[in-house]
């Protein structure tokens, strides 16, 4: 990469402790990259499903003792792009994560809209947007959510090479990276 990054380090070689089925398993190693390397203070996951990137950010602020807050909201209903599912979904998710995060990490089973007063303006310096890929959505999710990014704020975005299904995150992609 033209800044000297590379998003790799030994981190990158860990291998997670949970596999569960999604689109962002081979980005393992970018999500403990990317925790080591950033160190947020305040970590937001919209969008968790099954939970491979949440539990991933989350084994490394572990494995690294950091002090780190992490929540992860999703309604854990499922939408157009993910398929919709039932309860199960949740409660594998939770019985895996609480005993092993639960003293750092929660999970916020709500809509996005309804998460966003329990963060205050200016506080988040890690947020994953992955809820539902329309470009109307992911462009509602990042403008809902920019005021609550810190100064030296990341956000990830899921999916922005993909052009099938209506996906559009692309477009916004297009329209905001430079
Ligand atoms: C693509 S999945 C997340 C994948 C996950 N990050 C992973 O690592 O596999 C999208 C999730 O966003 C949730 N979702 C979409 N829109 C939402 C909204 N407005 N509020 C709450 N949850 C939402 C869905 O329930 C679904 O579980």
């Amino acid at each position: 990469m033209g800044s000297g990054l590379h998003c790799i380090s030994d981190s990158s070689f860990e291998i997670p402790l949970a596999n569960p089925m999604s689109a962002w398993r081979t980005h393992g190693p970018f999500a403990f990259w990317i925790v080591e390397n950033h160190r947020p203070n305040l970590l937001v996951e919209l969008g968790t499903h099954n939970g491979f990137s949440y539990l991933a950010f989350c084994q490394k602020v572990s494995a690294l003792g950091l002090p780190t807050r992490c929540f992860a909201v999703d309604s854990w209903q499922g939408d157009e792009h993910a398929g919709f599912y039932d309860n199960q979904v949740y409660e594998a998710l939770k019985n895996h994560h609480d005993p092993r995060y639960g003293t750092f990490s929660r999970l916020l089973k709500t809509t996005f809209d309804e998460a966003l007063n329990q963060f205050e303006d200016g506080s988040i310096d890690l947020l994953h947007i992955d809820g539902r890929h329309f470009y109307d959505d992911v462009k509602h999710d990042y403008e809902t959510w920019t005021r609550k990014l810190s100064s030296r704020a990341i956000v990830l975005f899921h999916d922005t090479q993909v052009h099938e299904r209506d996906f559009g995150v692309w477009k916004l992609w297009e329209e905001i990276s430079a």
